[in-house]
């Protein structure tokens, strides 16, 4: 397999290359869908199209079995203007590949390539390849529209390059990997008076306050001291003016976990403070809170799976099969709510020059691609065995 899958490197560094240099932001992803699915025929793999308008399903069988899992890739790009100075560098203003998916696509294109030339195994594999990732959640709707309907998936496994890691290592866990995001906004209604008059009317601002403050105990005080969950109060605005107190107080930011029923309990316990503290003050609220991507759960078979495999290619030493959680937040967690499956991590490198992801200067390094399209062929080969 390695001398098959390294003679591929530099066709899947000029791929690579090639779609960094075009990048594409959420359901616009039309150039590299066509990108991804001409590589997928050329490799005589039957594509499906259309899943959340730019989706890509490639299907590969091998001898008589009907077990099926699934490879999934993310293909979009971030709105922000790249810093880098080399031949592949964005050629559109505002648009860059700063999280590496342009390397998650190229790896399973590597991988489809090898498979497929190969068929040493025996079951069904769908390479999943999704658009925006990014915050518009490609995954969930590829689901909605039917991905785990047209396709038999018995498990679904997902790869992030991560920065702060080796080029050659590997790393995951077992249960949460990354964490919720939720957003939330709260509009506190006193009463708008002259500033000199306070008591006839009633002042929104200190009620925000309070809420801020309050707000700060629900991680401190009742999340259980070995769980873990972020809540940021990233925005307060009021007033216009030094001499008037303001009719509405409005206060927004964000919620990070890594459990349901710690995110349902922050959910609660926000709406009791901000009602409460209203309440206390005579004021009205309006308390909104969204939900974002769910927290990415893997399953503790699929991440020893997972785990084998990268060993299997790195060598044992190489792969951290305990990594605490990071609280980022990644919508291959939809696909994880329906399907058993793991999310793991794939070192892009941490030496000079290396940064982190949705940076400006950030550049998938593309040492790693061979050693991404050999763990993904390695996992075929060995869950779905001849
Ligand atoms: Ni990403």
């Amino acid at each position: 397999m390695t001398d098959l899958i390294e003679g591929y490197r530099e066709e899947l560094t000029a791929i690579r290359r090639d779609i960094h240099r075009h990048p594409e932001l959420a359901y616009e992803e039309t150039r590299t869908s066509d990108i991804v699915a001409e590589q997928l025929q050329s490799y005589g793999i039957e594509i499906q199209r259309g899943l959340a308008k730019t989706g890509v399903v490639g299907t590969l069988k091998a001898g008589t079995a009907n077990k099926s899992i699934a490879l999934r890739a993310d293909m979009d790009a971030l709105p922000i203007q790249e810093s880098n100075d080399f031949g592949h560098k964005s050629v559109h203003d505002m648009k860059m590949h700063a999280c590496g998916h342009d390397g998650h696509t190229t790896m399973l294109l590597g991988a489809a390539k090898y498979l497929s030339a190969t068929r040493e195994f025996d079951g069904i594999v769908h390479f999943i390849f999704q658009p925006a990732e990014e915050g518009a959640g490609g995954a969930r709707v590829m689901i909605e529209e039917g991905l785990f309907d047209k396709f038999t998936i018995a498990a679904v496994y997902g790869m992030h390059n991560w920065p702060l890691l080796g080029v050659g290592k590997f790393a995951m866990r077992s249960g949460p990997i990354m964490a919720a995001a939720d957003t939330f906004d709260i509009v506190v209604t006193g009463k708008g008076t002259h500033a000199a008059m306070p008591h006839t009317g009633i002042d929104p601002v200190p009620i925000g306050a309070e809420i801020v403050s309050a707000l700060q105990t629900l991680v401190s005080r009742t999340t259980d001291p070995l769980d873990s969950a972020v809540l940021s109060v990233t925005q307060f605005q009021a007033g216009d003016a030094y001499n008037v107190i303001p009719e509405t107080a409005t206060l927004r930011g964000g919620v990070r976990t890594l459990r349901e029923d710690t995110r349902q309990a922050m959910e609660a316990a926000m709406e009791r403070i901000v009602s409460g503290i209203c309440e206390a003050h005579g004021a009205r609220y309006d308390f909104t809170y969204t939900r974002g991507y769910p927290p990415t759960v893997n399953a503790e078979e699929e991440t020893a799976n997972a785990a084998a495999a990268a060993a299997d290619v790195v060598g044992k030493e190489n792969v951290q099969t305990d990594i605490a959680p990071v609280m980022g937040s990644e919508d291959f967690s939809y696909m994880l709510e329906k399907k058993p499956g793991s999310y793991i991590f794939i070192g892009n490198g941490d030496g000079e020059g290396s940064c982190m992801v949705h940076n400006p200067g950030y550049d998938f390094n593309d040492e790693v691609l061979t050693i991404g399209a050999r763990y993904w062929s390695r996992l075929v080969e060995t869950q779905l065995p001849k």
